[in-house]
């Protein structure tokens, strides 16, 4: 019988407010608190990564050891997030180390073992401290062996028996590749014989045990849904999200506009509204003041920013072969990340190439992010695969219109203004190539020199968008209950 009211656990490596090191962990943090205030009782589990400040402190609720073999030892210590109650999963041999998942740009060597270990203790610990969740929702690779579990070690316990597995696919790039020799701390793989996981005659991954078992697949975004059944979308895993088909769905992440509001930020220079003159009050004095910051010559030529990871997905590769050509014009640009070295090499010779017009600021900076989204007139995200997608709607919640490529979760929230003018939120391009995104960038400045109105015009419908998480969270809603309401395929 489904109740009004869920109980739901809800697993991830990261979670905001917590420890972060991308846009799973905003989804972590969001996404349970917004289940909570429509009356779920939604507990979030992570691992205790010494890095999350005050971890070690927090109560003792649990101090155990795997039921199953190899019975590590491990203790659960209980913190808050906002409303919601979090399990953090201690275990010094695996999580008490300087970073998450990679020092020098290099995976922990156990990154396997110590998920796997975190997925088997995500579900060891629900008899335990007398939880029982009617849905366990696990994010990407890293716990994609809960929804395998579940299936497998605790099908026939009757603790487990009724509770239902959802996977969220974040990123499909990132499978979590392993050996089973890396992996001998799951017995079920003792048999090197895993159909439903497996890649290979020696390897498995753990994103695919997830798509393979979990009883609901959620895309972060329609697009991405159906991008997901191909094998250039799904990067090699086409087949099995078609074979999913069925129980995969689409939903669109939502935006923190307590955070992402530019009219309470108080991160940025100066506050404003969707009204005009508070609008081009406030956009131009953020500008100034990240000319200022960044020192660039206070002019008024169109502002580009740029936020993100210096990594293929981004894009980065289509914006590089072309920027000397669009730094000819009257424009200035920032580009705030981090990540491949090569990429951050080409835009330090570009930055010095164009001093008054291009700066790249190599560094992940919170802070810095807010001022760009605030102070630019534009900003890229010309991504070669976007599974939702962030910035682009914070973008629009500060009135700075996003270029995109129009892949993934950017085709789902930004309308361009060259296909449909009067509802346009946006710039966007489809074909992967350094031309379109030139020919792109080029429109928005032509706009921005020519037709100011217009451009005024476009910022206030982004700023009127609402990508509010209390719809997407009504959507989980209703993909839980359809799970709890079916038989599960497996038992
Ligand atoms: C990943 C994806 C990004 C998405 C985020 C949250 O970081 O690359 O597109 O917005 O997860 O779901």
């Amino acid at each position: 019988m489904v109740t009004d009211n869920l109980a739901v656990l809800f697993v991830a490596s990261e979670a905001d407010g917590l420890i972060k090191s991308g846009g799973l962990a905003d989804v972590a943090r969001a996404l349970p608190e917004s289940l909570k205030q429509l009356g779920q009782d939604v507990r979030l589990c992570i691992p205790a990564y010494s890095r999350i400040e005050g971890v070690h402190e927090a109560p003792v609720v649990l101090d155990t050891e795997l039921t199953f073999w190899p019975h590590t030892q491990y203790r659960v210590r209980q913190l808050a997030l906002g409303e919601v109650c979090v399990y953090a999963i201690e275990c010094e041999r695996y999580f008490d180390r300087p970073e998450m998942y990679a020092e020098h740009n290099q995976a922990y060597m156990d990154n396997g073992e110590r998920f796997a270990f975190f997925s088997a203790a995500c579900l060891d610990m629900l008899p335990k401290l007398n939880f029982k969740p009617q849905i366990i929702h696990s994010n990407d690779w890293h716990t994609g062996l809960v929804p395998y579990l579940l299936r497998q070690r605790y099908r026939d316990n009757s603790f487990f028996h009724r509770i239902r597995s959802v996977l969220s696919v974040h990123n499909a790039v990132f499978k979590g590749v392993f050996s089973y020799d890396e992996l001998r701390c799951i017995p079920e793989f003792h048999t090197k014989h895993v159909p439903e996981a497996a890649v290979s005659a020696s390897h498995i991954t753990m994103l695919k045990a997830g798509v393979m078992t979990a009883d609901k697949i959620v895309a972060v975004s329609p697009t991405y849904a159906q991008e997901l059944k191909t094998e250039l979308g799904s990067h090699g895993m086409g087949r099995e999200f078609q074979q999913r088909s069925g129980d995969l769905v689409g939903i669109l992440n939502g935006c923190d506009y307590q955070t992402w509001n530019p009219a309470t930020d108080t991160l940025i220079p100066a506050n404003y509204t969707q009204e005009l003159d508070s609008l081009l009050g406030g956009k131009q004095a953020c500008k100034a003041a990240l000319q200022q910051r960044l020192g660039l010559p206070e002019v008024s030529n169109a502002m580009y920013g740029m936020v993100c990871r210096l990594t293929h997905q981004k894009g980065i590769q289509y914006l590089l072969p072309i920027l000397a050509q669009f730094l000819e014009h009257n424009v200035q640009m920032v580009v705030v990340g981090t990540g491949e070295i090569g990429m951050a090499t080409k835009l330090k010779a570009l930055a010095e190439q164009f001093p008054d017009k291009l700066r790249f600021i190599e560094a992940y900076d919170n802070e810095l992010a807010h001022w760009v989204e605030a102070g630019s007139d534009f900003f890229l995200m010309p991504s070669e695969f976007e599974p939702c997608g962030l910035n682009q709607i914070y973008s629009m919640a500060y009135g700075t219109l996003p270029i995109v490529r129009s892949v993934g979760g950017l085709k789902d929230t930004v309308i361009d203004y060259g296909q449909n003018a009067p509802e346009a939120t946006g710039f966007a391009f489809y074909d992967p190539s350094p031309e379109q995104l030139l020919i792109t960038m080029l429109s928005s400045l032509l706009l921005f020199e020519q037709q100011p109105e217009k451009i005024n015009q476009l910022r206030q419908r982004a700023m009127q968008q609402d990508f509010c998480w209390s719809s997407a969270a009504k959507h989980y809603l209703e993909l839980y209950r359809s799970a709890i309401e079916k038989e599960t395929i497996y038992r």
